[in-house]
């Protein structure tokens, strides 16, 4: 007896398959009714009881074995079986997947973002449902003001409290509020104007705007950085020129345009006939605004600008309706797929 089941036990740490059929094979030969370690078992039955102390835990430990590794078996077979099943041709052609295409303002958005980084400019973001303060009020917004209006605003739940951005200014006054200068951020974002929609105008748009604070920078500073900008976007040749403007939160203010690229200055219809284009708002931050934010203005100064992610798209790649860029018509998008 004790050599049969030293010997068994041999057989079963040996055993080794790649099939779960051989398994089950394995299990009757040893477990089954007529199989060799049932047989021990009957055998055994007939044993003295001092025998039976002698070979009792060796006989079960055999059948635990025997038992484990019949599991451990068929656990792996099932496992890798389900694998297995999966046959790879590798030689089979690859489904030709068209790629997929950035949305124009997407593109437009990271081309401004990165002539901006090079400047040394870093991106900041902000929420889209902002409160008045950092939408109107520490912006310089008096209380009357029309973009206050409720037909410039969507408000939130009719508390004129809470509401979604009109500009990604908000973003701004966070960055003043959280900060030290110096300042240099870029703020990229989604805004919001109840506006009728038209080929011109939509509810929802794209800004871009720029800030940077420190001591001693100047209307000059501003000038370099947007010739630099408008001739990194639309070419070395880009003129600009500054008129001047309002904004309650710049001072003095101005909107810039580009010399038309169409018609090279000399007149088109894209350009209204002037030879330029009108792409930014811009500005020196207004002391006020400043002071509304935590930083010394007698210290600092600084210029802010912004401008129109679907504007700056329709001039660079003359998209002549604002709604093609919401409707997402795939003829129109693709378009854009070899645009980097
Ligand atoms: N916030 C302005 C707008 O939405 C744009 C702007 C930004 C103008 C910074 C001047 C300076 O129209």
């Amino acid at each position: 007896m004790k050599e049969n089941i030293k010997s068994l036990l041999e057989k079963v740490e040996q055993f080794s398959t790649e099939s779960l059929e051989k398994v089950e094979e394995f299990r009757i030969k040893m477990l089954g009714k007529k199989g060799e370690i049932t047989q021990l078992f009957d055998d055994f039955k007939t044993f003295s009881a001092e025998q039976k102390r002698e070979l009792g835990k060796d006989l079960n430990e055999l059948k635990t074995k025997t038992l484990e590794k019949i599991n451990e078996f068929k656990e792996f077979l099932a496992n890798s079986h389900e694998k297995s099943d999966a046959v790879f041709d590798m030689t089979m052609p690859a489904n030709n997947e068209p790629a997929g295409s950035r949305h124009p303002i997407s593109i437009m958005r990271n081309k401004i973002i990165d002539i901006f980084k090079r400047l040394g400019y870093t991106v900041a973001e902000g929420g889209e449902i902002e409160d008045d303060w950092h939408v109107f009020s520490a912006l310089n917004f008096p209380p009357e003001h029309p973009a206050r209006d409720m037909q410039d605003t969507f408000f939130i739940e009719k508390n004129p409290d809470i509401l979604l951005r009109t500009h990604t200014s908000s973003i701004q006054v966070r960055a003043m509020e959280q900060n030290k200068p110096p300042i240099r951020i870029i703020c990229p974002g989604r805004v919001f104007r109840n506006e009728a929609i038209s080929a011109r105008a939509h509810c929802i748009f794209h800004q871009v705007e720029g800030l940077y604070i420190d001591e001693n920078v100047s209307f000059a500073d501003l000038k370099q950085t947007l010739l630099y900008f408008a001739q990194e976007m639309f070419g070395k040749d880009t003129q600009i020129r500054l008129r001047p403007s309002y904004f309650p939160f710049t001072e003095p203010s101005a909107e810039m345009d580009v010399s038309c690229k169409i018609c090279g200055g000399k007149g088109c219809n894209i350009c209204k006939g002037t030879g330029w284009l009108e792409i930014m708002g811009c500005g020196m931050v207004d002391p006020n605004v400043l002071e509304n934010c935590g930083i010394d203005s007698k210290k600092y100064t600084g210029f802010a600008f912004g401008m129109g992610v679907e504007r700056m798209a329709m001039l660079k790649w003359q998209i002549r309706d604002l709604r093609l860029y919401f409707e997402n018509d795939i003829r129109f998008i693709r378009q854009f797929s070899t645009v980097v």
